[in-house]
């Protein structure tokens, strides 16, 4: 192959030097309704108050573009992740904070999401909740729709979810109120140093 790829001159240190705080990926895995995009999401607006370069990549929103060739067979979830974990390293790359949303079901993918960046650039956080729990809230309807029949290969349904094994953030968010759930995540990337508070902004997470 004739691929000579070519070196930047500003690189990721620049880029988390400018932006005044570190790079990762916060990889939301968890059933359809455990909770992804809405704690990314106030994670989000939490982190930008705090001055935090962020992008969240959703699902429907990738499926709706880059990923529209794709539908819900394995191979297909398979391609559907290696696309995503390519553009969150590119964030990686870029400075920024980026959370992914997606069920993500299969551990090797995430495993191979994982071994795209550093070791501390990859922080897994597996939003647990019953499927019963995301069945009865059904934010979507879809599990209504998987139950009958309509919406096939549905995860939990009739198409597996791998549980992480070692994840390094656990949210139950059928124990914790949203609010909780975010506080907890934001206190992980304190005590790991991955974000510094400036001492005005403290007292608000007290
Ligand atoms: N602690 C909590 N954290 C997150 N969501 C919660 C919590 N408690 C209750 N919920 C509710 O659970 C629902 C989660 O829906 P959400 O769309 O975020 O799920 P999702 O994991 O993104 O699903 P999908 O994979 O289908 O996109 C919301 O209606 C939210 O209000
Ligand atoms: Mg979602």
């Amino acid at each position: 192959m004739n691929i000579i790829p070519y070196e930047p001159v500003i690189k990721k240190e620049d880029r988390i030097r400018l932006n005044k705080h570190k790079s990762m990926i916060l990889w939301f895995t968890g059933l359809s309704g455990s909770g992804k995009s809405t704690l990314a999401s106030i994670l989000e607006e939490k982190l930008y108050c705090l001055g935090i370069r962020t992008y969240i990549l959703d699902g429907d929103n990738i499926r709706t573009g880059l990923n529209k060739d794709l539908d819900f067979s394995k191979e297909s979830r398979e391609e559907n992740i290696r696309r995503i974990s390519e553009v969150a390293k590119l964030f990686v790359d870029a400075g920024l904070v980026v959370m992914t949303a997606f069920i993500s079901p299969y551990r090797r993918d995430r495993y191979l999401a994982r071994q795209l960046v550093a070791k501390e650039e990859f922080i897994e956080i597996y939003v647990r909740c019953p499927l019963k729990v995301c069945e009865e809230r059904d934010v979507k309807g879809f599990y209504k729709k998987a139950r009958q029949g309509m919406v096939k290969q549905f995860t939990g349904i009739d198409s597996p979810y791998e549980e992480p094994e070692t994840p390094e953030i656990i949210i139950e968010t059928d124990k914790i109120t949203i609010e909780e759930s975010v506080n907890n995540i934001i206190s992980y990337l304190m005590i790991k140093q991955l974000i510094i508070l400036k001492k005005e902004t403290v007292n608000e997470y007290k």
